[in-house]
């Protein structure tokens, strides 16, 4: 995009009329360059967005994440749920009171599980799969 480096940098003179503008450029041109830089604004912020979606603390549920929690976790958390201990619960707020709020958090509860969990290890659940269910559990359950 073709940008003029002298009327985009300079600041406004004082009174508003530049030394060597003649009187017919100003008016049309100044509403005209905010727009542009307004408009560039506005894509840097969208891209930022998009780079900080990526980023979020709430990452997408994936498919195989949803398999694998079904197969794994679903016997003993049916949506979400705790069947064997009814207070912990794999819902966000429930998590979050217990310290889990990350997807880092659930997959340390998978390695060190609390009483009546079953334990996966590595062999079990590599660290790549632990995260996918780790993702599809704060992904769906609020
Ligand atoms: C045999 C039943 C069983 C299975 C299978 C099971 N869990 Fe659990 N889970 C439990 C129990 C019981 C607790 C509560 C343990 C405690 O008191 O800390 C629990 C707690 C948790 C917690 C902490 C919840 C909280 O609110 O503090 C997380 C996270 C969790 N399980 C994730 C998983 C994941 C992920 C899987 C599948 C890979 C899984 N669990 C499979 C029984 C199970």
């Amino acid at each position: 995009m073709p940008v003029r480096p002298t009327t985009r940098l300079s600041p406004p003179p004082p009174g508003g009329r530049r030394p060597g503008g003649g009187p017919g450029t100003r008016p049309g041109e100044r509403p005209l360059r905010r727009a542009t830089v307004a408009w560039l604004a506005l894509a840097a912020l969208l891209g930022g967005c998009t780079d900080s979606s990526k980023m979020a603390p709430l990452p997408p549920a994936s498919a195989r994440g949803e398999q694998l929690f079904k197969e794994r976790c679903a016997p003993c958390h049916p949506d979400g749920g705790n069947v064997i201990n009814r207070k912990k619960t794999l819902h966000g707020g429930v998590l979050a009171d217990n310290g889990i709020t990350t997807p880092s958090g659930i997959v340390a509860r998978m390695r060190n599980p609390g009483p009546g969990m079953t334990r996966f290890d590595r062999g079990t659940i590599p660290d790549a799969d632990a995260r996918l269910i780790a993702e599809y559990i704060l992904a769906t359950y609020r």
